[in-house]
């Protein structure tokens, strides 16, 4: 008898699916209480590591041994350069828009003209190409300039922040931020809206850059991707509400106000976790160490604590804790980056990873390497 997982009801519909076992990932799962682990470690033990050890990690899924590691990243670092002609036909692409908009054109672009049509293949690339594709696209969008070629022996993040022409940008700064922003976006489980997207659009046979291309495009809104963006907004103006030397009830009173006035408190609940988001520890630990003094830093640690209290005191809201969005943004402004219009770009460029990967697992794999079959749920009619 097969085991009864989940029974639906009518309750269950139009509810964007919250909770629904539609099949199985490999590389993540998200615990509402402990949060985010790949393969089976906790992301505050992966933060530690070096982007290329928990990529190595995701793909094979496993830990690999230094060894194991530089050959594979020897491998990766072969295939990492774009060509001239999908340089330049992404530099010949609108400026206008936002820039989720472009970096899906580019990876069209880029599977036009590069893909191999093999899904292994085409993910090994993308997870190689990705940071040379990601910092043409933000050079070109932003007028930064042209793209230098990648450095990939200098390292998987330090050749992107060599490529990305942030103006003033300080490396010894970007660096380490970039690396701990990019580790912890590679994955969040199976059923994330660009997850998903990305591997709904695979099951009907769509290649690899077709369908992460939808899967950006998917992250590109405000209700997955886009928030973080929108949280730096929020930390921003609660900073110009109640200034430098705000003290936590000054932050409480502020964040009743919003509520009192029906405006929105950025950067807390999450669909599948009910307690703070794992990866926004790693971030509050991070930015309290580093940029201590920061006034951003110190408002946004106390809307942390501030938040969550007042919103748990709405029985309706399921999860009163800040999630990594709350943090993450403002983690990449006071280290130099302060370009909120690109913060969901650099998710894209790390959920790549998880989501090539996953789209592997399903074209290539799942069923005993038969896939899984195209995505078609039932819609049930109803008069309107
Ligand atoms: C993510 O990282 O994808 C977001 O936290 C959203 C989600 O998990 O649904």
């Amino acid at each position: 008898m097969a085991e009864m997982l989940f029974q639906i009801t009518a309750e269950n519909l139009e509810t964007g699916m919250r909770g629904y076992p539609v099949g199985y990932c490999t590389t993540s799962t998200v615990d509402p209480q402990k949060g985010l682990f790949y393969v089976g470690k906790l992301i505050d033990e992966v933060a530690q590591w070096a982007p290329e050890e928990v990529i190595y990690l995701i793909y094979f899924g496993k830990q690999g041994n230094r060894q194991e590691v530089k050959a594979f990243f020897a491998d990766i670092q072969k295939r990492c350069h774009l060509s001239k002609e999908t340089v330049q036909a992404i530099y010949r692409l609108p400026r206008k828009g936002p820039p989720m908009k472009l970096f899906a054109a580019a990876l069209l672009i880029l599977g036009m003209l590069e893909g191999s049509g093999d899904y292994r293949e085409d993910c090994l690339n993308i997870i190689a190409k990705a940071p040379a594709l990601v910092a043409a696209v933000i050079n070109h969008h932003a007028g930064w300039g042209e793209t230098p070629a990648s450095q990939p022996e200098r390292g998987y993040m330090e050749s992107f922040t060599h490529m990305l022409q942030v103006p003033q940008g300080d490396p010894t700064a970007l660096i380490p931020v970039f690396r701990l922003f990019n580790i912890l976006h590679y994955d969040h489980g199976g059923g994330n809206l660009s997850t998903f997207v990305g591997k709904a659009v695979a099951s009907g046979l769509e290649d690899m850059y077709g369908s992460l291309s939808s899967a950006i495009l998917a992250l590109a809104g405000p209700k997955h991707g886009g928030a973080n963006q929108d949280c730096l907004n929020f930390v921003r103006e609660e900073l110009k509400e109640v200034g430098e030397k705000a003290t936590a009830k000054d932050v409480e009173r502020s964040i009743r106000k919003r509520i009192a006035n029906e405006q929105l408190v950025f950067g807390f609940g999450h669909a599948v976790l009910r307690v703070e988001d794992a990866r926004a520890t790693v971030v509050y630990d991070f930015v309290q160490k580093t940029y201590p003094n920061h006034p951003l830093v110190k408002i946004g640690l106390l809307l942390r604590t501030e938040g969550s209290k007042v919103l748990a005191e709405n029985p309706k809201i399921q999860d009163p804790h800040p999630n990594i969005d709350a943090i993450s943004g403002t983690m990449l402004a006071v280290a130099g980056f302060d370009y909120p219009e690109y913060f969901t770009v650099l998710f894209g460029l790390s959920r790549i990873v998880g989501i090539a990967r996953q789209i592997v697992y399903e074209r290539l794999e799942a069923r005993g390497g038969k896939g899984t079959p195209i995505i078609r749920p039932k819609y049930i009619y109803k008069h309107n």
